[in-house]
């Protein structure tokens, strides 16, 4: 077997950190790209000569001659999955042997997008992008899930999908009075969709082994951010699955050895969307104006992002957990023309000086952040190429995130283009 190991990109924050331009660049070199956990929730937006793309379910890589898998830990929306397809083949992406869908990932059937919906309306809201995640990971982990192999075997389907679907029906008429799901419409649907994607379905952790076992560049596509991972993030305000290296053995089947490096990515400041604690967000118009600068708006459900500036410590937790090694910096242009920019070293909480990122949330949500301020630099940054021609007030900021976080900075964002990028 060779030694040949994987390279795995993951998100430092709340996600949104720019996975998918970082991502797309890295593909060029893939031979296997795979999205490991997460759903239809991501948004990865990707702009090559212009022209935007924004993907929810298949990872960056489709965008080259990569080869893309969905391994076992995303959760599938099939309808979601087969509209991003036909748009991108409308775009002149073909669809063939550069496509695989685990048959043993999970479905997101309609009543956990039903269900996920009617639990934000309620009290203690996480504000979810309401693509049915937590449910469908609720199904599988209580053993009541469809995985996509069941989808081919009509009385399997049949049996599993009457049964969980009574269930359901009791559950939305007691709690929300809605009207109850028809399980044969659904079967007759989901067989449908099952038969367009048959093409693209099989052992993707067969393949994916046997890709870095030959010495194939494979690459692991994080979703969401490590904040958001349901282990180590601000629980319960995160998503439910681990959105961080951590995720990756469990969610592909590759194990642990064979994982690695790490490149983390970081915006820049700090953004988050939905609810949860943030205690670097600035919530005057500075953060308004860095929504309005960066284009602080969702990828998948539009909803303005809160701004805030960059967070060492949950940011070293962030390092921790996935042992990173080297991080890409993205927009940093967007801080360009500001007077100060602010970097929380670590944290006062109930007057103690707190440098590790708290378990509790409720007592993360006491922090208030200590800041190292920087000058700021006026230069447009979107056309530098080389760290060297950086202004000098961005190296110096840009030296103080590798030195607190001791990681290298190995890429730097300057803008939404694959060019708009500078290498170390
Ligand atoms: P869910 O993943 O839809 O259940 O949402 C749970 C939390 O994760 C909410 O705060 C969402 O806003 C957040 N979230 C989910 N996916 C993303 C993403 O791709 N980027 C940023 N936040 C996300």
């Amino acid at each position: 077997m060779s030694t040949a190991k994987s390279t795995c990109v993951v998100g430092v924050q709340w996600g949104d950190e720019g996975k998918g331009k970082i991502v797309d660049i890295l593909s060029q070199k893939a031979d296997v790209v795979v999205r490991f956990q997460g759903g239809g929730n991501a948004g990865h937006t990707v702009v090559v000569k212009g022209e935007k793309f924004v993907l929810h379910l298949l990872p960056s890589g489709i965008l080259h001659k990569s080869t893309c898998v969905v391994a076992n830990g995303v959760v599938v929306d099939l309808i979601q999955l087969l509209d991003e397809m036909a748009e991108l083949e409308k775009r002149g992406v073909k669809f063939g042997k550069n496509f695989l869908l685990s048959d043993r990932a999970h479905v997101v059937m309609p009543y956990h997008k039903f269900l996920d919906k009617h639990f934000e309306a309620g009290k203690g809201k996480i504000g979810t992008t309401q693509r049915g995640i937590g449910p469908c990971y609720a199904d599988k982990a209580a053993r009541k899930g469809v995985r996509v192999a069941d989808l081919y075997n009509e009385a399997v389907l049949k049996d599993r999908v009457f049964a969980i679907t009574d269930e359901k029906n009791k559950i939305l008429a007691a709690l929300y009075g809605a009207p109850p799901l028809d399980p044969q419409r659904i079967v007759d649907e989901y067989r449908g969709y099952a038969a367009k994607l048959k093409p693209f379905v099989g052992d993707a952790v067969d393949f994916v082994n046997t890709a870095i076992d030959k010495g194939k560049r494979v690459l692991f596509e994080g979703a969401q951010g490590s904040l958001l991972d349901i282990d180590f993030g601000t629980y319960p305000f995160v998503t439910s699955s681990n959105s961080d290296a951590c995720g990756i053995s469990a969610g592909t089947g590759v194990p642990p050895k064979k994982i690695g490096p790490i490149l983390g990515v970081a915006k820049a400041y700090c953004t988050r969307v939905g609810e949860g604690p943030f205690p670097t967000e600035l919530k005057d118009g500075l953060g308004e104006k860095l929504r309005e600068v960066g284009g602080e708006y969702g990828a998948t459900t539009g909803r303005p992002r809160r701004c805030g500036w960059f967070d060492g410590v949950t940011s070293l937790h962030a390092v921790q957990i996935n042992g990173i090694e080297s991080v890409a910096i993205t927009k940093l242009d967007v801080l360009s023309g500001l007077d100060e920019i602010r970097f929380a070293t670590h944290y006062k909480i109930d007057g103690k000086k707190v440098e590790v990122m708290p378990s509790e949330t409720d007592v993360l949500a006491r922090a208030e952040p200590v800041y190292k301020s920087f000058k700021g630099w006026t230069e447009d940054l979107s056309k530098i190429r080389r760290y060297q021609d950086l202004p000098k007030a961005a190296k110096i900021y840009l030296n103080f995130v590798e030195r607190y976080l001791k990681v290298k900075v190995s890429m730097i964002s300057v803008g939404k283009d694959r060019e708009k990028t500078i290498l170390r």
